[in-house]
């Protein structure tokens, strides 16, 4: 090709950057010189993206259109397995046509942060989980999380993120809970649609994932989920439906598990009916990598692409079925059609990424300021807390590795830590079932805050030295841990490794013992009544630490409310036993038989199921504490516009923010024994203001599915109106008649 040629569309500077990266043999995702951009009208940024995918389609060869339905294989996920060139050492990659100026994609896992950053030498920040981040409730601080991640994969030179799970916590107990955003289709819905906006703000393609009912990770290849389609539209699928209308995301990845008998990756009534026909979806399917069961039914069914694309269903055989007329040759149009308009819409083919030095200072206030909104206080008799430096003149940090860091999710949602491991350090990135701690000490600031206090740690692992260290000190903060990672659920809600008898010998030491929780979801507390305080700080981030010691000693007043409901244990869930969990043995997924797993439940998820069975939970779902108090007065609704007003006070002596949330009970016909969240705002208020609050309920979220019609309907009645500080204390009360 000759030079100049090579140079049109791309700037001199890039050109040589590019040419010289080439050279060294680094890969330059989405970086590629553009050829003759005056013969690619597609270039043309004015046009729409659905034209512009139109216009490069028309030039494609056949050949080429197979390349981009499928990856090009495990790559660096898989020892042996060849990284194709041009992979920036992602998860996974599909090669672009680089005589149409259509750049490669290169996908990376970044639920939390951006993964396998170490094998490269790079940087990534590790944010708090998204279930603790949904516990802010915040839609603001969603976008900020999902920024940070798009930012970080631009430096790197991803151009799509495969993050975004949404699946709702219908078991408490699945491993990858920390990696989603809670048990309520709303909130999560919600809070997941806004972090992929925030991803897409940066010019990277975003995702929404495991569609769908992908709830336990116990035999997730082989379970076959049975739910009825009402129940599923109205729990599961709305958190999808209400993500994937805010993010208007490039990708959906389908799951590994089964629905109604057909995988979801060749689920007709997934893919097709609601996905795409329902939920106007214009992105593309790819698969969960190893997800795809099929050539011809899985492209009939609705799965645009496979991934990572060693399976071979979308290469040779999709090319002789559409030869052969099994595939309609419009249908592989459109399964293209759909990847190359998104790539147009996030902007990867006008404005690729730009490799840079990732800002770790920024990624870490970032994520230090969504951990302050993420904590939740879930006790605090005697105003234990925030700490009065005085007071706690000697203070006993105890557990979990407190020294030297906090605890982080695993699995493809694993970051690497910078200076490796904080407990253990290796050389290299972390390896797949090893804990991996991020270097953000809770002893060092909580000596930092408390400079002429004692602060002393204890590992935890002896409890009787643990307990004499707690009896010689002020104070006594126990640390405990839940470790969750993708592919293991826990086996029960019970805190491992005899922890609960270590917060005993603690609590039964010093009765001014304070328990910090840094789980992956909820679990028991059977020490809940010997303890004074307790705070949930989830997997926390590298702002961790810090975020907790503010929280700790008052100067950030905690607002975060649960997204999650709290059961007292494993007998008040839906199923006391992880269905297809054999006891003491944990089964490899791809060894485990098949079984049908029955969600008798229905959409009685989390409080839902609570209220219906009239249990009461140790903690219920939006509850959370504030170092002030707030009351709630004088409800209205107006019917005609569906908006409720009330009015919030901070009765305390301390400014705070309160989240303030809406509930409302159907009419009696909907047959529902439940309330559902339909609405919320985060109320900042100094000492003693008031503020009032006006929300619009969306008609979607008061709506029941009407499997006859295929459609959602909107019952006329009266429906009661609830609002409050928590799914269980809603002070004020309404009504909001629809009319027929
Ligand atoms: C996970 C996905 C992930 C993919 C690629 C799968 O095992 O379920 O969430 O994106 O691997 O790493």
């Amino acid at each position: 090709m000759p030079f100049r040629k090579l140079l049109q569309g791309v700037t001199i500077t890039s050109f040589f950057a590019v040419a010289t990266l080439t050279l060294l043999g680094v890969p330059t995702a989405g970086a590629q010189a553009g050829p003759d951009a005056s013969k690619m009208p597609w270039m043309n940024k004015t046009l729409p993206p659905d034209q512009r995918a139109d216009l490069v389609l028309k030039q494609m060869t056949l050949d080429e259109k197979i390349q981009m339905v499928r990856g090009a294989g495990w790559g660096v996920l898989r020892k042996g397995s060849p990284v194709p060139t041009g992979s920036n050492f992602g998860a996974g990659f599909m090669a672009g046509i680089d005589r149409l100026g259509i750049p490669d994609i290169n996908l990376a896992d970044s639920a939390v942060g951006v993964r396998m950053a170490a094998y490269q030498g790079r940087y990534a920040t590790l944010l708090p989980s998204t279930l603790g981040a949904a516990a802010s409730w915040d839609t603001e601080s969603a976008f900020l999380y999902g920024s940070v991640i798009g930012r970080e994969l631009r430096a790197q030179g991803f151009n799509m993120s495969i993050g975004g799970g949404v699946n709702i916590t219908r078991e408490p107990r699945n491993g990858r809970n920390f990696e989603y955003a809670g048990e309520d289709p709303v909130l999560a819905g919600t809070m997941t649609g806004n972090l992929e906006k925030g991803v897409f703000s940066q010019h990277v393609m975003n995702d929404i994932k495991h569609y769908a009912v992908n709830d336990q990770e116990t035999g997730r290849t082989v379970v076959n989920v049975l739910l009825d389609k009402k129940a599923l539209r109205e729990s599961d699928l709305l958190a999808f439906e209400i993500a994937i209308g805010i993010a208007d995301p490039s990708g959906v990845m389908c799951s590994y598990n089964l629905y109604e008998g057909d995988h979801t990756c060749e689920n007709d009534y997934l893919l097709n009916q609601v996905l795409k026909k329902d939920f106007k979806f214009k992105g593309w399917v790819l698969s969960d990598w190893g997800a795809t069961h099929s050539t011809v039914k899985a492209a009939l069914n609705g799965l645009d692409q496979d991934m990572p694309g060693d399976d071979n269903y979308f290469s040779e055989p999709l090319k002789k079925a559409v030869e052969d007329g099994q595939i309609p040759k419009a249908r592989l149009d459109d399964m293209v059609h759909r990847i190359l308009r998104s790539m147009f819409a996030a902007g990867v083919v006008d404005n690729p990424p730009v490799r840079s030095v990732v800002d770790p200072f920024k990624g870490r206030d970032d994520a230090q300021h969504i951990a302050e909104e993420s904590i939740v206080l879930l006790k605090n008799a005697d105003h234990i807390l925030p700490l009065q430096v005085a007071a706690a003149a000697s203070i006993a940090l105890i557990g979990s590795h407190a020294d030297v860091g906090v605890l982080s999710g695993g699995g493809s949602a694993q970051v690497d830590a910078p200076g490796g491991n904080a407990v253990n350090p290796q050389p290299g990135g972390s390896k797949w079932g090893v804990q991996v701690y991020f270097p953000s000490s809770p002893l060092k600031y909580v000596q930092k805050k408390s400079p002429q206090a004692s602060v002393q740690y204890i590992d935890g692992g002896d409890r009787g030295a643990a307990a004499n260290l707690a009896r010689s000190s002020g104070t006594a903060i126990v640390f405990v841990n839940q470790p969750m990672r993708e592919d293991r659920d826990a086996a029960t809600l019970s805190l491992p490794d005899d922890q609960d008898a270590l917060v005993d010998a603690v609590a039964a030491a010093n009765p001014n013992t304070i328990v910090v929780l840094e789980t992956g979801g909820p679990v028991s507390m059977p020490w809940i009544d010997k303890v004074k305080g307790v705070v949930e700080m989830w997997y926390p981030g590298i702002g961790g630490a810090q975020a907790l010691a503010n929280i700790l000693f008052g100067e950030v007043n905690p607002s975060a409310k649960l997204p999650v409901t709290f059961a007292k244990d494993d007998a008040q869930l839906p199923h006391p036993v992880i269905p297809g969990l054999v006891a003491g043995s944990s089964i490899p997924n791809g060894k485990h038989p098949p079984f049908d797993l029955d969600y008798t439940e229905g959409a009685e998820v989390g409080y839902k199921w609570f209220e219906a069975q009239n249990k009461q939970p140790l903690f219920p779902f939006g509850f959370g504490l504030s170092y002030t108090t707030y009351a709630y007065s004088g409800l209205t609704v107006d019917d005609a516009q569906r908006k409720v007003h009330f009015t919030v006070r901070n009765t305390g002596e301390r400014a705070g923010t309160e989240i303030a949330e809406i509930y409302v009970a159907l009419p009696a016909a909907a047959k529902e024994s439940y309330k559902r969240l339909v609405a919320w705002q985060r109320v900042k208020l100094a000492a003693g203001e008031s503020k009032d609050v006006t929300l619009t309920i969306d008609p979607l979220y008061l709506s029941v599915f009407d499997t006859a019609k295929d459609g959602w309907q909107l019952l006329p009645g009266e429906y009661k109106v609830m609002a409050g500080a928590s799914s269980s204390d809603t002070a004020l009360h309404g009504t909001l008649h629809i009319q027929p």
